[in-house]
């Protein structure tokens, strides 16, 4: 058995020599789900399938976790209570959805995308740096006055004759100015460094917040909004309080280290030999441990992004967790991924310690030895009290300077890989080309759409064709209507009336131009106007709500906009009218309400062409008349395109367009389909079906 182990474990430290960049360790041959008991020794558990298609769970565990034996204990357990240790099924779970490239490690970070930043603040940053390393100069220079002043009082012992003020005078005036300079060049360089690191920061958001902004639609299918924030939020942080560390305490550390380095050479050639011993083999051990920790930092941010994801989704949920009397659940994930997170931290904290610890305890040696050969070298007489002095001091101030750079670089760990991570998003570019620049001016603007030969599926799904050679012309002023039961494609189509995505093959046309040509700015900001099922509401004033289309609009217009879009009764009967708060995404209104208001916002736009997609499905009868004759009101003189599957919103259209998977099947006004006793009999039948059901 002891044989056995030894196996076991031996495999366990090649693997993870081996395969450090799989992160595989320990490959686990029983097919059950492991207990919580091994998932607290373990980071992570994957099922891996051979090529045999055997599924196997692989156990990854930390290098840490390693060296504290755990894995020994693990390989026990295993060995010992096969099977109940490994038999429990974890409760209270779910996938949690993240964005496809989170193990992509090849984001490096960009440093000169970083110089880029740094430009603009160059000569704050030369002289932030100029008065670090005149602190850093200083700080080497006051030894050499203490080793002064120590031989002045040495002397002093010697000589009692000797006017004690007068010898001392000079250099203690000299040794005074010092620390005065010290303190003014640390205000100095904590002062310019601060200016330098908030400035890049509030940059590197700002531009990282407009290059989401500027991403493609596909990239919000599969992005999650608590991974964005924390880039923006966490990771920008990190970077800068990291990159502040790294300009004022690595450079002080870096060129006191060199300047000590050299008095010391100066003082005594022999003690300094024996320093100059060890730094290498602290900055080959620092170099090997950076790159494992810096992996584990990586992992820790993704982790407590995870969590984030967890509690962000509850809270802004709130309602569905409530109903399903989810809290306990979402407690127990939240907890879980806090769990996990703070254990990969502690790793890394661990990680870092180790490393601290053991330089500290080497660089306490070497000034122990400095002592020993120190006082023999005095004995000797090869050296004066105050040269032992001025080294020990020196030698200390490398001892403390190089723990500072190990301190340092858990801090250079952490900043590089959130760096990283912000300059990836700022650096990505959208895959839809929006250059077009072309615009139709209002007068000549008619409203003609067509669709021609479209053949579209969703970039998160490219195997799934949504349409398929979809054909369809929609005249200028005229209401074309779509219906069809869900998930035919419906609001595919506005999605690409809107551009949100390019066709992959066809062309979609606005007065006989292809979208692609146009000014996206102008389509979706004055052409189009959307009305969606579910129209979500800024968290501000119903004024301002009704605004967002139109930022200049006048107090007057948007009045106006709410009397067309049937509003503007009741949002008078809100004791502060125009001025109601409407609760996050407009949860303080009702259905109808909200999109009564989204109605208007559309209407405040005054576009040529006006979608609907479903904008009366979430509503009662009696608000869907309200709205409907809202609807009515504005959509006058405009080209109108309906989806719907409430047939009775559809009656008045000038031609309704009949949809099933994603293909046209018949085509007419009302009369005429009904006549055909096709699909659209066969939706009507149903329809009355379910209302004298519900009657
Ligand atoms: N963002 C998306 N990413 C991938 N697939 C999508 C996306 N949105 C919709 N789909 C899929 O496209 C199909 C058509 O959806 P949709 O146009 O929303 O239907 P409808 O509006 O007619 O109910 C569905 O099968 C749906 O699963
Ligand atoms: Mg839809």
């Amino acid at each position: 058995m002891w044989q056995i182990m030894q196996i076991h474990s031996c495999h366990i430290m090649r693997q993870r020599l081996l395969t450090s960049k799989t992160n595989v360790y320990f490959k686990n041959i029983v097919n059950n789900k492991p207990s919580n008991f091994i998932k607290r020794y373990v980071s992570e558990i994957k099922t891996s399938v051979d090529k045999q298609g055997n599924k196997s769970l692989l156990l990854l565990c930390s290098p840490w976790k390693l060296c504290t034996g755990v894995s020994l204990g693990i390989c026990l357990r295993y060995l010992l209570y096969k099977g109940p240790v490994f038999c429990k099924a974890a409760q209270n779970t779910r996938t949690i959805q993240r964005r496809p490239n989170l193990y992509d490690d090849s984001s490096k970070f960009d440093w000169l995308k970083l110089f880029g930043y740094l430009r603009p603040h160059k000569w704050l940053l030369i002289a932030a740096v100029a008065s670090a390393l005149a602190v850093a100069f200083l700080n080497v220079y006051i030894p050499a006055m203490l080793g002064v002043i120590v031989n002045v009082l040495a002397n002093m012992k010697n000589d009692l004759n000797t006017d004690f003020i007068e010898e001392i005078k000079l250099p203690a005036i000299e040794l005074i100015s010092l620390y005065i300079g010290q303190a003014a060049f640390t205000f100095f360089y904590i002062h310019l460094l601060s200016q330098v690191g908030e400035r890049v920061a509030s940059q590197m958001k700002q531009d990282l917040f407009e290059s989401i902004l500027r991403q493609d639609m596909a990239f919000f299918d599969q992005e999650r909004t608590g991974e964005l924030i924390n880039r923006l939020t966490v990771d920008v942080q990190d970077f800068k309080s990291s990159f502040k560390q790294t300009i004022s305490g690595g450079l002080r550390a870096m060129t006191q280290v060199v300047g000590s380095a050299v008095s010391l050479l100066v003082i005594s050639p022999h003690l300094t030999g024996l320093t100059l011993i060890c730094v290498p083999s602290v900055v080959i051990g620092g170099t090997f441990i950076g790159s494992l920790l810096r992996k584990l930092s990586r992992e820790a941010q993704t982790q407590v992004e995870k969590a984030t994801l967890v509690a962000e989704e509850a809270i802004s949920n709130m309602k569905t967790v409530r109903a399903f009397a989810g809290e306990e659940n979402e407690a127990d994930m939240f907890s879980r991924e806090c769990e996990i997170a703070a254990e990969l931290s502690m790793e890394l904290g661990l990680g870092i310690g180790l490393f601290q610890a053991g330089t500290n305890l080497f660089l306490n040696g070497m000034v122990l030895g400095t002592m020993f050969l120190g006082g023999h070298l005095m004995s000797t007489g090869q050296m004066t009290a105050g040269d032992v002095m001025a080294f020990l001091v020196n030698a200390q101030t490398v001892q403390r300077s190089v723990a500072q750079l190990s301190l340092l670089f858990g801090a250079v760990v952490k900043g590089l890989s959130a760096g990283g991570r912000v300059f990836e998003y700022i650096n990505k570019t959208p895959t839809m080309d929006t250059s077009g620049g072309k615009i139709i001016k209002y007068h000549e603007f008619h409203g003609d759409i067509e669709f021609k030969d479209v053949t579209f599926a969703y970039p998160a799904r490219p195997d799934a064709i949504v349409l398929k050679n979809f054909n369809l012309k929609i005249p200028a002023g005229k209401t074309v209507a779509i219906v069809g039961t869900s998930g035919n494609g419906k609001s595919t189509i506005v999605a690409l009336l809107e551009r949100f995505y390019d066709v992959n093959e066809g062309q979609v046309l606005i007065d006989g131009i292809d979208l692609r040509e146009f000014d996206c700015k102008w389509l979706r900001g004055r052409a189009l106007g959307l009305i969606s099922q579910e129209p979500v509401l800024f968290a501000t004033t119903v004024k301002e709500n009704i605004r967002y289309a139109k930022p200049d609009a006048s107090d007057a217009e948007v009045i106006q906009a709410a009397v067309t879009a049937n509003a503007h009764e009741f949002v008078k009967s809100f004791p502060a009218g125009y001025d109601t708060l409407v609760g996050e995404r407009g949860a303080a209104l009702s259905g109808g309400q909200k999109q009564r208001i989204a109605i208007a916002r559309a209407v405040l736009k005054n576009p040529p062409v006006i979608i609907l997609d479903e904008a009366t499905s979430a509503l009662d009868s009696a608000s869907e008349k309200v709205v409907q004759k809202a609807l009515e009101t504005a959509a006058k003189g405009r080209t109108v395109l309906v989806i719907a599957h409430r047939l009775s919103t559809v009656i008045n259209a000038d031609l309704i367009v009949v949809l099933n998977r994603g293909k046209i099947v018949e085509m007419g006004t009302h009369e005429q389909l009904k006549k055909l006793k096709g699909f659209y009999w066969n939706l009507i039948k149903q329809q009355d079906q379910d209302s004298d059901s519900s009657r």
